[in-house]
Formats: C-alpha cells, sequence, structure tokens
C-alpha cells in the first residue's frame, strides 16, 4: 500500500493494477444446487474481459525480454477483447497500437480500442455475417494483420502462438481460483478461443489437485476439440469457437468437452443477468450452460464446486442498426 506523510493510500497508480484480481460470485440464485457454480467476474477488467490479463502479461514479458523497446509500434489480430485488453495496456505504457479484426465482430469493440487511442482496421467478412464469425472470417482478418505487421516491423503480440498467453493464466488465473474458492473446487469449464485460458488455468490447477476435472465449452456443430466434423461454422460464441484446435491448446489436461447451442447461449444469458445481476457475453453464457450440463452429469460428486468465467460484458453485443455495423 502506497503513503503519504506517513498515512496509508488507497491509489492504484495506473490501470495496469486494474487488471486480474477479480471478484468469485456464486451463481446461486441460477442454479440452487445440488453442487455449485463459481463465476470469475472478468468484465471488471478495465478493458471489460479477460483478455486483459494476457495482455499485460505478454507486452510485459515482451519488454522484459528486449523484444519491445519503449514507444516501439505493437500489432495484433484480435476477435476484439484482446484488443480492447492491449488498448488499455499500449495507453498506459505508450505503444501506438494497431488492432485486425473481422468486421463480424462486434462494432462496440472497435469503439472501445479506439476510444483508448488504437487505430482498429475492420477485415471484411468471407463467410459468416456481423455477430457470427466464422473461422474463414478470423483467417481472412489474421492474413491481413499477418502482411501489416511484416510490411510495418511493428511487435507481433501473436496470442495465438505466444505462450506468455498460456502463462498469464498459470500465474494469475489459475492461482486465484484455488485461492478464491479456499482449496475447494471439483471442476473447471473454460470456452476456447486461442486456449490460453484452459491450458494455463487447468495446469495450475491439478498441479495443485490432480482430481479437479477440465472441460471445455464448445459451440454446438462446431466442436474440432471433441473431434467432431463441424456442421454449423457460424455461432453467436464471438471469441471462442473458432473451428480448429488453437496450437497453445493441450489435451493432456481434458477431461470432456459440453457441447452449447445458441438458444441455450442465448438463454443462459438472460438468466445470468435476471437471477444473479450480471450482464455478460455469449461466451460466459456457454460456459455456465456447459457448467450446468457437467453438474448434472453425474460426473462429479453431488455438493461439487464447478469454477468458470464471466469472460466479458454484455455491453460489447447490444444490437446495433445495420449501418453502423
Ligand atoms: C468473449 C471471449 N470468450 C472466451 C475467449 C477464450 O479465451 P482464450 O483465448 O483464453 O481461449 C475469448 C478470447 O478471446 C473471448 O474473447
Amino acid at each position: 500500500m502506497a503513503e503519504v506523510n506517513g498515512v496509508p493510500n488507497e491509489i492504484k497508480s495506473s490501470a495496469l493494477e486494474l487488471i486480474g484480481n477479480t471478484p468469485l460470485v456464486a451463481l446461486d440464485r441460477l442454479y440452487t444446487g445440488p453442487g455449485r457454480i463459481l463465476a470469475k467476474c472478468e468484465f471488471v477488467n478495465p478493458g471489460a474481459s479477460v483478455k486483459c490479463r494476457t495482455s499485460l502479461h505478454m507486452i510485459r514479458k515482451a519488454r522484459e525480454a528486449g523484444l519491445l523497446k519503449p514507444k516501439d509500434p505493437v500489432i495484433e489480430v484480435t476477435s476484439g477483447n484482446q484488443g480492447c485488453g492491449l488498448s488499455v495496456v499500449c495507453a498506459v505504457l505508450g505503444h501506438p497500437l494497431t488492432l485486425v479484426m473481422s468486421k463480424g465482430n462486434s462494432v462496440q469493440r472497435a469503439l472501445h480500442m479506439e476510444a483508448l487511442g488504437a487505430k482498429c482496421i475492420r477485415v471484411p467478412q468471407v463467410q459468416g455475417k456481423y455477430g457470427f464469425v466464422t473461422q474463414a472470417d478470423f483467417k481472412a482478418a489474421e492474413a491481413e494483420g499477418i502482411k501489416l505487421a511484416e510490411k510495418s516491423g511493428s511487435y507481433f503480440v501473436n496470442q495465438y502462438n505466444n505462450e506468455m498467453n498460456v502463462d498469464a493464466h498459470y500465474s494469475t488465473t489459475g492461482p486465484e481460483i484455488w485461492r478464491q474458492s479456499g482449496h475447494r473446487v471439483d471442476a473447471f469449464v473454460a470456452a476456447v478461443g486461442t486456449g490460453g485460458t484452459f491450458t494455463g488455468a487447468s495446469k495450475y490447477l491439478k498441479e495443485r489437485n490432480p482430481n479437479i476435472l477440465c472441460y471445455v465449452a464448445e459451440p454446438a456443430g462446431a466442436e474440432p476439440i471433441k473431434g467432431t466434423p463441424i456442421t454449423k461454422p457460424m455461432h453467436l460464441l464471438q471469441g471462442s469457437g473458432s473451428g480448429c484446435v488453437p496450437s497453445l491448446f493441450n489435451y493432456e489436461y481434458l477431461d470432456g468437452t459440453f457441447a452449447v447451442t445458441d438458444e441455450e447461449a442465448t438463454e443462459y444469458r438472460k438468466l445470468i443477468g435476471e437471477k444473479e445481476g450480471l450482464f455478460v457475453g455469449f461466451s460466459s453464457a456457454a460456459n455456465v450452460a456447459a457448467a450446468v450440463k457437467l453438474l448434472q452429469s453425474g460426473k462429479l460428486p453431488e455438493d461439487a464446486w464447478v469454477v468458470t468465467l464471466l469472460n466479458d460484458t454484455g455491453l460489447k453485443y447490444t444490437p446495433v442498426a445495420e449501418e453502423i455495423q
């Protein structure tokens, strides 16, 4: 704690100190048991998502390794949340930032990044439609981002291949869950985008207690981790379910997967709002839907505690008129 004239104060020195240590809340009104769902409120991060953790860790580690010098420009390909997190971190640390994102991701994300001084390049979709980003749409944005990174010589964060993405969750999300639950975790559930959250937090939790079971929530019909053919590439779970197994995903920690339909994600999003007073995005709702399925599956003791993440705020998904999409 800081001190002025011998009087302690609680002033945070910058927005970077607002990242992580998110509260763990019991969803006891939505799910009344048997068992319990505990959710990490990642929307309270300053970039309004879990991705602030990885943004801070990847940039910090790149600076420590000398790969990124003060004032150097940074570039990243994002489905939005990583871009918002990097915008917070780069604004505070003084790095000019360019983000490349599919036009199918919500416009609120681009507005958020630009409000924090970043430049957002929105790449036209090749397959899906606004609000529904397919693997082909993501690949189109990725190709544009890689081309720009090579041309500009900016530091490319490369969240899909950056081991510090996993390490961020191994060193923060996992330990926080362990501490905040009083070491009482029976299972962990996460939706997968880059795989950073699942791999990092599961690794930490299984090291503490190998009996903790770790599950993935996948969009129904786009379940590459389960290993079934993609029959529905368009889904509502923006930021997750990109249609392929990301290179950072580690099967060693996987105990199983649950498929969540768009209808279930929509229903759970409404329930989380109306029963818990928490306005969250679709992948958060998918996590909770999968946690309920797990508790009802008979795979856990009756009084099990399942921990998951509320990945981002619902404000990033409010519908907008077609002309501003
Ligand atoms: C809304 C949302 N949910 C879930 C995820 C998945 O997180 P991870 O990339 O750690 O797998 C992301 C990643 O961008 C996201 O934006």
